[in-house]
């Protein structure tokens, strides 16, 4: 499975990006205007940081309007994908970027129907929010698992991107459902790392080591 992170923040993804987890980045409006910065500059930060795919977002709801902002955007960098919304000028957007050859990720999908429509629109990702899906009283977890048996069932290359991860189970129940990338905020990939047993066999460890009064160095 891949990783992604889902932040505007930098230093976040500079610290994350040195442990060999990130494949990738997902921005999106609400975390762009959160950094502060000039949003085409944000992105080009970004990929100078993380060489897979780098999502930005196009903020146009009309296919002409969102292609004149896609334009600018690809011109950013090789790796960025295009963030398009899950709406019929979206996937319009979607179909002619992806037959020109550019990543699309299609988000805010909250339906096994729209993952179907993204993939015949040839989208590279899909990003189905499962917390959102969740907050509001629906296992988001049943969507992935649509989703995957779906485009299983037909050969789709559209991947699969849990987006809107909460949780450290999030993760490892989007794995196991064989979801492609999860894209979660650095919180939660700092969360993967964690173990109390960890930690505390750790400590027993040293606790031996240092009775012993060596050091390898
Ligand atoms: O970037 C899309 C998605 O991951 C947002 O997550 O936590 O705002 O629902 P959240």
């Amino acid at each position: 499975m891949k990783f992604f992170i889902d932040t505007a923040d930098l230093n976040e993804i500079k610290d994350l990006a040195a442990t060999g987890m990130v494949d990738g980045v997902t921005t999106n409006p609400s975390l762009a205007a959160k950094s502060g910065k000039k949003f085409l500059d944000l992105i080009a930060e970004i990929c100078a940081v993380v060489k897979g795919p780098v999502s930005a977002e196009v903020t146009a709801l009309d296919h002409v309007t969102m292609m004149k902002e896609a334009a600018v955007l690809r011109k950013i960098a090789s790796n960025v994908a295009i963030k398009v919304p899950l709406t019929p000028d979206g996937l319009k957007t979607c179909k002619a970027l992806s037959d020109d050859g550019v990543m699309v990720n299609v988000t805010l999908c909250f339906s096994a129907a729209q993952a179907l429509l993204a993939a015949k629109a040839g989208a590279a990702f899909i990003s189905p929010f499962v917390g959102r899906l969740d907050d509001v009283g629906t296992d988001g977890m049943d969507l992935i698992e649509d989703i995957c048996t779906i485009y299983g069932n037909y050969g789709f290359r559209t991947e699969v991107l849990v987006a809107s991860i909460r949780h450290p189970m999030h993760v490892v129940e989007a794995a196991r459902l064989g979801a492609h990338v999860s894209t979660m905020p650095p919180s939660t990939l700092r969360q993967l790392f964690n173990h109390p047993l960890t930690e505390k066999g750790l400590k027993a460890f040293l606790d031996d080591w240092a009775k012993t009064g060596q050091s390898i160095l």
